[in-house]
């Protein structure tokens, strides 16, 4: 068994260079934790200022972080903590690279993680150029909350070398990574998969390619419960929530969750399941819900959803 797994190992390429599709919030967190494990990491969007853009908000955070980490030392010596921190940002965003351009950007990764906007098409589309692009040992990953990742490896030549790496919000600070594999996946792309989650220190579960993973399996359909009783009248918005928070200790209730996930986002989820698996009841589309999405009601991000949020407040200048 040990020659086996020795074979194995040597086999299968281990993962140094990754490569990132989507500068944008999910993809800057998969970029940040990938370099603060020790990847070469290569930034990938439409535009080189968008991945640029990417790298900054990456600076910035590691930045706060470094600050807080040398805090300490800072108490001793001022001048020491800066040069740390210095060092440490410098180390941590030294491993990414920003580029818009795909092949060169693909030409020696070990696996791509894609990150860019929900759509089937143009995941398809991307997927297509980086099978044509990437090396044959490369693992490609997409990091799609809604899409079937059996779908999007279809446009490819690699199905042993695709699965799902689903992150949460905000990378750097969620936990999770959900490992999905389609029917697909070799066995040896879902452990190296695995083994990355755990790499860039997440904690990792494994599961089939099935609408919303786990995780959004279970939170979508409260969330449209609970709007359910809201349109029915059984309780008031806010009783909702508090029964959730005070009885079952869920840091938000399922409406203030959707607020706070955005409710164009959460329609669309639940538009996209409903069409595929339009028996599934728990999917079925709320009237609620289209109406507060249709009067451009998101929640938090547009100040109004089920609740109403106040502007927030100036940030002090520092
Ligand atoms: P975003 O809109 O912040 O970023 C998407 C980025 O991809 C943009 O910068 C865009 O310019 C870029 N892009 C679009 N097409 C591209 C292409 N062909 N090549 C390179 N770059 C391209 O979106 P966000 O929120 O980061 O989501 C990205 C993906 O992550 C989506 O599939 C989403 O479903 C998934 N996701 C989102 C979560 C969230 O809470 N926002 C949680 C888990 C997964």
């Amino acid at each position: 068994a040990f020659s086996s797994l020795a074979a194995r190992a040597e086999a299968q390429h281990p993962i140094k260079n990754v490569t990132i599709f989507g500068a944008g919030f999910m993809g800057a967190g998969i970029a940040q934790v990938s370099a603060e494990a020790g990847y070469n990491v290569k930034l990938v969007d439409v535009s080189s200022a968008a991945a640029e853009k990417g790298v900054a908000g990456i600076k910035s955070n590691v930045a706060r972080d470094a600050r807080k980490k040398f805090a300490e030392l800072a108490k001793t010596s001022a001048e020491q903590a800066a040069e740390s921190e210095r060092k440490h940002v410098e180390a941590i965003v030294g491993r990414i690279q920003a580029t818009d351009k795909l092949e060169s950007a693909v030409a020696e990764a070990d696996l791509v993680i894609e990150a860019i906007v929900e759509n089937i098409k143009v995941k398809q589309d991307l997927f297509r150029k980086l099978d044509a692009h990437a090396p044959k040992h490369a693992i490609l990953a997409s990091n799609t909350s809604s899409l079937r990742v059996t779908d999007i490896a279809s446009a490819t030549n690699r199905r042993d070398r695709v699965g799902g790496l689903h992150f949460f919000s905000p990378v750097p600070v969620m936990k999770l990574v959900e490992i999905v594999r389609t029917d697909d996946t070799s066995n040896d792309t879902h452990a190296a998969l695995l083994d990355f989650g755990k790499s860039v220190k997440k904690v990792t579960v494994s599961c089939k390619d099935t609408p919303g993973f786990v995780v959004n399996r279970l939170l979508v359909p409260l969330m449209l419960e609970a709007i359910r009783m809201l349109e029915r009248g059984d309780a008031s918005k806010e009783d909702i929530d508090a029964a959730m928070k005070f009885g079952a200790n869920h840091p938000m209730g399922p409406l203030e969750l959707g607020d706070f996930v955005g409710l164009d986002v959460c329609h669309s989820i639940i538009e996209g399941w409903h069409q595929s698996y339009p028996d599934v009841q728990l999917f079925n589309p709320s009237p609620l819900l289209t109406k507060l999405v249709s009067e451009k009601k998101f929640g938090r991000k547009t100040g109004e959803g089920f609740y109403v949020y106040p502007p927030a407040a100036p940030k002090p200048a520092k």
